[in-house]
């Protein structure tokens, strides 16, 4: 059995005997990545609790709902002390009203359903690009050759960067998820490719938004230079920051929705049999997937004031981690929350989180897999996991495969 899978089974146990102050720093820890459930499990047992090293852990469907609309609950992380990684603070989702609502409003007024539908045929090309290109020896990685490329792809779409600096941007992706697994294995030299590539997204978008600026196009960053009826243009470090956002939030998470989504129906091969005759069953299974194997776990958030959640108080100035994916498998909301009931309904999952910082990019995530799902289906013949519980990347609160191979007789055309 490969270590990983030993693992799995082992998070059961360790969840059983583990104090609740240090349930927590054991789902940080990347052995418990193939499966965290029976510690969220264990979590659950008091929703509101205090770790060890001072965090507060709230893991109830209820109590995580009512923090997600709670005014003295900050996204801004140095109300608890901590700091941000550098120009990190001017990100959206890092901030708080009013600046919070200055700049969501002006990207939510640019993507609209209509930007997204506009995608559409997009999607479904570079889909087809990916799968042509893919499974040459009887093998395809779900995530190197699809998952990986195709939102990238997508993003540069919507935000207009030309074609040929694409290769550029997908560089810059992959440092920027590399960032995010804070990989302790990490060399001084890989760090420092990172922070040089950081650097040279900052510099290219500081010069493409000029650019747009003396010359607008049809894209995303010429609309958030417009500004709309209601809503301020964005100028200078404000779209640099909003622009990198859209980047980073939307890329490595639809990765893992699309991978999660292809190791789950391999893992339930009924649902995927039912998927090729019922195609329209997409629309609630990613709903499901999004609830059962989310790609976003948890996010930090800073207490404001004291703040009574669920019987407990937590003091004012505390670090609070939301346990969104804890939440989505509460049975005092969810019927049979362990299981994956690909047409679940109703499914108010907190996979794209809740209240003012909900997922800017939920409707954009959705349709990329409802069109990727069924096409890798239908044009993967006979697939099969080559490894179960497939290698995991080490963040936690990112979770997903760091590849997911398949062995298929051959891709159709
Ligand atoms: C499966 C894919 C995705 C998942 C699971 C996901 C999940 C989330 C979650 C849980 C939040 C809330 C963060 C918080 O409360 O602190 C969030 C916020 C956000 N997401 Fe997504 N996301 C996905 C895809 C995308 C895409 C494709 C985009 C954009 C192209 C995007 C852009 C954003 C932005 C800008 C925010 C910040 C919203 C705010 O602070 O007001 N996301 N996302």
């Amino acid at each position: 059995m490969p270590d990983n899978a030993r693992s799995t089974f082992a998070t059961v146990d360790i969840a059983a005997s583990t104090p609740q102050q240090d349930l927590f720093a054991r789902v940080l820890d990347p052995r418990s990545r193939a499966n965290p459930y029976p510690l969220y499990t264990a979590l659950r047992r008091q929703p509101v609790s205090r770790q060890a090293d001072g965090t507060w852990v709230v893991s109830g469907y209820d109590e995580i709902a009512a923090l997600l609309h709670d005014p003295r609950i900050s996204s801004d992380m140095r109300n608890a002390g901590q700091t941000s990684a550098p120009g990190a603070e001017r990100s959206f989702i890092l901030r708080d009203p009013p600046s919070h609502h200055r700049l969501r409003s002006a990207v939510m007024a640019r993507f609209t359903p209509a930007v997204v539908e506009s995608l559409r045929d997009e999607i479904r090309r570079i889909t087809g690009e990916h799968l042509d290109a893919a499974g040459s020896e009887g093998r395809v990685d779900i995530v190197d050759e699809i998952a990986y490329p195709l939102p990238v792809s997508v993003i540069c779409t919507l935000l207009g960067i030309p074609p040929e600096d694409e290769a550029r941007f997908h560089a810059w992706a992959d440092a920027l998820v590399r960032n995010l697994d804070l990989d302790p294995a990490m060399t001084p030299e890989e760090a420092e490719q990172i922070r040089q590539a950081i650097d040279g997204l900052a510099d290219y978008l500081t010069q493409l938004t000029s650019e747009r600026a003396k010359k607008p196009g049809d894209d995303l960053i010429s609309g958030l230079l417009t500004g709309s009826t209601h809503t301020e243009p964005l100028r200078g470090e404000d779209l640099v920051a909003t622009t990198r956002l859209l980047l980073v939030a939307g890329h490595e998470t639809t990765v893992n929705l699309i991978t999660n989504g292809m190791l789950t129906l391999l893992r339930h091969p009924e649902t995927l049999a039912r998927l090729g005759r019922e195609p329209a069953l997409v629309v609630p299974m990613v709903e499901e997937l999004v609830r059962y194997e989310p790609s976003v776990q948890f996010r930090y958030r800073a207490a404001l004031d004291d703040i009574d959640v669920g019987g407990t108080t937590i003091p004012r100035g505390s670090s609070v981690v939301l346990l969104l994916a804890a939440g989505s498998r509460d049975p005092h909301r969810f019927d049979r929350p362990e299981q994956f009931v690909p047409d679940r309904t109703p499914n108010e999952h907190l996979g794209f989180g809740g209240g003012i910082h909900y997922c800017v990019g939920a409707p954009l995530a959705r349709l990329e897999a409802h069109i990727v799902l069924p096409e890798l289906v239908r044009r993967l013949e006979n697939p099969r996991l080559a490894e179960d519980p497939p290698p995991y990347r080490p963040t936690a609160a990112l979770r997903g495969p760091r590849h997911l191979w398949l062995d298929v007789d051959r891709v159709r055309p």
